[in-house]
């Protein structure tokens, strides 16, 4: 048998004692959690979502609306469409105007055919195509007006991208009225980029207009609603609360782009659309086709933060423009409309049937209240102009609805000169909460995990309206929703929830995205015409809201908190209603980390603790529309045994302990 040298003993001795070192270091420095001291109680509102439409998020997105420019109204007013059969003789296609007869919607289409001309046809190409499901029922509609002369009969078809029909109905539109006539048909195949076909068969002329397609199964099977898949993400994620419509689509690139509400209820056909202030946004990603038709306007916004039981938060245009863009500003003496604006939809969100506005809510389908608690005044707004116009709204606001919570921003930025001027300006002024952005490299988030911690406790309570790691320049195919950027909000949401007494909402920005037409790179949840995924963030922000306790507790190592000592982040709360405990610890470094973890004087603890974990030992993996769940939390149950804790952090993990108290 072979001796062991003397080298080989002192370095077996030398590995020994460095475990025993670390292990005593663990035992004599555990991670405490003060059950016995809950601090103020955390916000319901805490977790919640930022809806904008970018990234064709609302039109080809979560509105399931699946024909582009149904209404002729895009500046191109054929975009869209295209002429299938040209006919031998005068047969055509034509876009009218009516004017002052339909300001909303002034545009329809007319075909005429001619005797003996044979088939014609458009065909409407969706938003990147249609995304259609085998078996599922599709609803088509269409408003027309015929002289009585004509005897055109429509021919309704989905073709797929290859050209396959799958679906097909008919209707016989007659007289000279407008009339929405409607036809269903179940489709026979799937196909993400389907097309639909009209056929015109007989002749005479046909005037027509807001040509739709929807399927049957979007949520709640709602006629003209959302996308089942899409609100469900939103709905799993259990939001306190839910932003809309953005961003800087409240802004407009002008003021004429602005989002004014009030164009955006009522009957579909009379929403007056406008472009998309993201379509020509960044030249690499241009999208011409980009514009608003409301279809998802503001009832449906508070329809959606009803039903997934968030509460809603309406962000209003302040009389300025986007400053990135043309910095347009109203001048203080006009302001009053914008003003009006917020109060009326105050009214229109909370008021009785009785009152000029809540007598439209009630008269679109929902008579009760909407019971809305929170207002933004612009979104992303900047120097004096800003705190001026905020200022009015604030004044206006306050003497007729006092238990309006107020939102005002501070910026793009979360720490610039723009940013600390805001803070000055606000001292004189009282918005409930202030909104901070936060769009920096995964790095930053890890360094303002501490960011709140010595926050002045008199001063404004903070929502985190916006912000997202970027792991390379924003709109960048490049910029991916990597596990680095998730793990590191993750680090930083930790120093959130630890100071939830001064952060009181959260939202990551964007939402959504379309993979063939985003503009704006990273963004929480991704889809194509038919699937959708959560990134790692997703799961980030899930783990958050869904395990969110009603008190933060303190959590502390050495009697600090773990604000990336060897790469550890923590924070804790417990469930007064479910009597639970729940931690949530981030290990940003490369090496399994064993800590034990006393839940100081906790009594009667359950055996069974519910571990969940999200890791990837790589930093660079993100889930993709072909590869969905290469990052996804993990449950399983770990045995414990009192108060004392024994864990095993994975590298680059967050781990969510949930521990029932009996
Ligand atoms: O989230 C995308 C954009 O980022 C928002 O519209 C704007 O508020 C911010 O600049």
């Amino acid at each position: 048998m072979k001796m062991k040298t003397p080298l080989f003993k002192v370095l077996t001795c030398f590995i020994i004692g460095c475990l025993v070192v670390n292990i005593n270091a663990q035992k004599v420095n555990p991670i405490v959690v003060s059950v016995d001291k809950p601090e103020a109680g955390i916000k319901p509102t805490m977790w919640g979502v930022f809806f904008e439409d970018i990234n064709f998020a609302a039109d080809g997105g979560i509105y399931a609306e699946l024909v582009k420019n149904r209404s002729f109204e895009f500046y191109k007013s054929r975009t869209g469409w295209k002429v299938d059969v040209a006919s031998k003789d005068s047969s055509h296609f034509l876009i009218l105007n009516r004017g002052l007869l339909n300001e909303a919607n002034p545009r329809f289409a007319r075909v005429t055919i001619k005797e003996g001309s044979g088939k014609f046809g458009i065909t409407n190409s969706g938003f990147r195509g249609m995304g259609i499901k085998q078996n599922i029922q599709y609803n088509f509609s269409v408003l027309a007006s015929l002289p009585p002369e004509s005897n055109i009969i429509l021919r309704v078809e989905l073709l797929t991208e290859k050209g396959e029909k799958i679906g097909e109905t008919s209707l016989s539109p007659r007289g000279k009225d407008w009339k929405k006539y409607e036809a269903s048909f179940v489709a026979s195949k799937s196909d993400l980029r389907s097309s639909l076909r009209i056929w015109f068969e007989g002749t005479g002329t046909i005037d027509f207009d807001m040509v739709s397609l929807f399927p049957g199964d979007t949520w709640k099977g709602r006629p003209n609603g959302l996308r089942a898949d899409l609100v469900q993400l939103l709905a799993d994620l259990k939001p306190g609360f839910i932003r809309f419509p953005g961003g800087c689509i409240v802004e407009g690139y002008d003021l004429s782009t602005r989002y004014q509400w009030k164009n955006t209820i009522g009957n579909v056909e009379n929403r007056h659309l406008i472009v998309n202030r993201w379509n020509t946004e960044f030249r690499h990603r241009p999208a011409p086709d980009y514009y608003q038709s409301f279809g998802l306007g503001f009832y449906e916004y508070f329809l959606l933060a009803e039903d997934i039981g968030a509460e809603p938060l309406p962000i209003l245009n302040c009389g300025m423009a986007c400053q990135f863009n043309s910095a347009e500003l109203v001048p203080l003496d006009q302001l009053d409309p914008y003003i009006q604006d917020a109060l009326d939809l105050i009214e229109f969100a909370n008021g009785s049937s009785e009152t000029k506005w809540g007598k439209i809510r009630s008269q679109m389908g929902h008579p009760a209240p909407f019971n809305m608690k929170y207002l933004g005044i612009g979104n992303e707004q900047w120097g004096p102009q800003y705190f001026e116009r905020y200022s009015l709204f604030e004044k206006a606001v306050n003497a007729k609805y006092p238990d309006i919570n107020l939102v005002s921003g501070t910026g793009p930025q979360p720490d610039d000169e723009l940013f600390k001027s805001a803070v000055e300006s606000l001292k004189t002024l009282k918005p409930q909460l202030v909104d901070e952005h936060y769009y920096r490299p995964p790095k930053w988030f890890r360094d303002n995990a501490a960011r709140y911690d010595n926050y002045d406790r008199n001063s404004f309570k903070i929502f985190a309206g916006e912000f997202a790691a970027q792991s390379f320049y924003t709109g960048s195919p490049d910029n991916k929703n990597n596990w680095e950027c998730a793990l590191s909000e993750a680090a930083f949401m930790t120093g959130l929830e630890r100071n939830a007494d001064v952060v009181n909402m959260v939202s990551y920005a964007p939402l959504f995205a379309h993979v063939d037409a985003w503009q704006w790179t990273p963004d929480l949840i991704w889809f194509d015409n038919l699937k959708s995924y959560g990134t790692a963030n997703y799961y980030v922000q899930k783990l958050f809201s869904t395990n969110k306790g009603t008190n933060a507790l303190d959590i502390l190592q050495e009697n600090k908190p773990l604000t990336g000592q060897q790469g550890l982040y923590a924070s804790a709360v417990i469930d007064k209603k479910s009597g639970e405990i729940i931690l949530k610890i981030v290990n940003t470094s490369a090496d399994v980390q064993s800590k034990s973890i006393l839940l100081q004087t906790a009594k009667k603890i359950n055996s069974k603790a519910l571990i969940t974990v999200l890791k990837n030992e790589k930093l660079s993996t993100f889930n993709s529309i072909d590869s969905p769940e290469l990052i996804k939390p993990v449950d399983k149950e770990m045995q414990i045994k009192g108060k004392n804790i024994e864990i095993a952090l994975d590298p680059y993990s967050l781990t969510v302990l949930r521990i029932k108290m009996n």
